[in-house]
């Protein structure tokens, strides 16, 4: 445990149980890239400014790379005592080329370094975040063609409805998936802005080349306020809220799954290499991967409702209680990819059980809303037809019969204007190529917003 002084400033060294508590480097030691890289960036500006010498530059970049060749050899010794990443690091750069080391933090401070260091990172996760995505969207897409001929029951309030395709509610997802991803891009953007040169609230007082630096590391803007720039955590916030519409999809996706997956429905086969057995019923085959997505689903809001409250009512600029924003994020992002690298692995191998949804859609009474439709194209007003059909219904249910078992009479009992034709009309293939206008479940309809997802996909 140190005694040392953070600086002649100080008469005492830090309490250990203060440092302990305020250290963050056993967490944002996760960072140490993106910290060089921004370096090696500002040591470039500094050198592009007449600040460092080329000499000195070219020692400051020699000295980094050093640093994380030990980093990633496993030789690196991070110590507490340094209290976070960046003080870690410039210290084993000044314990590697001397007194020079101590010429990068010219014009920076550890506030703009860590609004730096933290938007480098969150870019390269919320790149791997996208292209997981599209991996579920597509294997997603490739499952709904495979099952576009496949009918079962559609619900509202958790009763079977009316008739669709098994890959028409699949796309549903896909479509709650792409506004995922077009959040995921719009927050790309918003992060995709370098803080650097904001120093710790005031800006700097060296002429570098902010534009120049920010262009080097691949940002398209620069901050324009330095106050906001080391005290802004909205992009943090943004990708946790991001990622909690995100998870709130998946969960859905796995509840269905997991009740699907029941005895009691058989909808669909799930994989047993994504399911696990019980220790005392050996008949059990349990949904756990689908539920943990499920439960994952609650700590991820959790991250949310942190995110905010840490930022709530914080004075500007920069306030030690930032601090707290990386595990949340870390976690976020691990947590979010992993379930959706699991679901799109999961998702060749979950089988519609074509018998069950058969028999599921076969229920006759699905198709009283094209019962009723058929009156009205037939000249009954849609608040008669809808009486009409209910009267039937009624009656076939109190007869204990199908729509299609009735007779003739039974039917025209109810409404003269039934004819032959009803029979028709009764078949769930019937009623979902039905509805052609975009969105809806006829063949072509489906295949042809399969085609345009396809294509929307990068
Ligand atoms: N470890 C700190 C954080 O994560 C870095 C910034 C420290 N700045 C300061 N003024 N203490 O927020």
């Amino acid at each position: 445990m140190a005694k040392k002084k953070w600086s002649g400033r100080f008469e005492k060294g830090l309490d250990p149980l203060a440092l302990d508590f305020t250290q963050s480097v056993e967490f944002d030691k996760k960072l140490y890239y993106y910290d060089i890289l921004g370096s090696m960036a500002h040591a470039r500006g500094l050198a592009r400014a007449g600040i460092l010498s080329k000499k000195e530059a070219k020692k400051i970049a020699g000295g980094l790379h050093a640093v994380v060749r030990d980093i990633q050899s496993g030789k690196f010794q991070f110590k507490e005592e340094l209290e976070d990443v960046h003080r870690n690091i410039e210290s084993a750069l000044i314990k590697k080329i001397g007194r020079v080391g101590g010429k990068l933090h010219t014009g920076r401070s550890r506030n703009d370094q860590v609004a730096l260091d933290f938007r480098l990172y969150c870019r390269d996760r919320l790149e791997e975040l996208h292209d997981s995505l599209v991996g579920l969207e597509r294997a997603t897409l490739k499952k709904a063609k495979e099952t576009v001929d496949i009918l079962m029951p559609g619900y509202t309030h958790l009763q079977r409805a009316q008739p669709i395709r098994f890959a028409h509610h699949l796309l549903a997802y896909i479509e709650m998936w792409e506004r995922d991803r077009t959040r995921i891009l719009e927050v790309f953007r918003r992060i995709n802005i370098s803080p650097l040169g904001s120093g710790a609230l005031a800006g700097t007082a060296f002429p570098v080349d902010r534009e120049g630096v920010a262009r080097d590391l691949g940002f398209t803007e620069v901050s324009h306020n330095s106050l906001d720039a080391v005290s802004d955590r909205d992009f943090a916030i943004e990708i946790a809220s991001l990622s909690s519409l995100l998870m709130m999809h998946l969960s859905r996706l796995a509840e269905e799954w997991i009740l699907w997956s029941t005895t009691e429905f058989n909808f669909i086969h799930l994989p047993d290499s994504f399911c696990t057995g019980s220790s005392m019923m050996p008949q059990k085959k349990n949904p756990d991967i689908l539920e943990l997505i499920r439960g994952k689903t609650g700590r991820v809001y959790g991250h949310l409702i942190s995110l905010l409250t840490v930022m709530k009512s914080l004075p500007l600029a920069y306030n030690k209680d930032m601090q707290e924003d990386k595990e949340a994020v870390f976690d976020l992002f691990e947590t979010v990819i992993n379930c959706i690298d699991i679901l799109a692995a999961m998702m060749p191998k979950v089988q519609p059980n074509r018998t069950a949804l058969q028999r599921a859609v076969s229920d006759s009474f699905l198709l009283a809303t094209d019962l009723a439709d058929w009156l009205v194209k037939k000249g009954v007003d849609f608040r008669s037809s809808h009486e009409i059909v209910s009267k039937v219904v009624l009656f076939s249910l109190q007869k204990k019969k199908e729509l299609h078992e009735l007779s003739l009479a039974d039917f025209r009992r109810f409404s003269k204007t039934f004819n032959q034709e009803v029979y028709q009309i009764l078949k769930p293939e019937i009623s979902v190529n039905l509805r052609r206008t975009t969105g809806g479940t006829a063949r072509q309809t489906v295949l042809k917003e399969i085609k345009r997802l396809e294509e929307r996909l990068p």
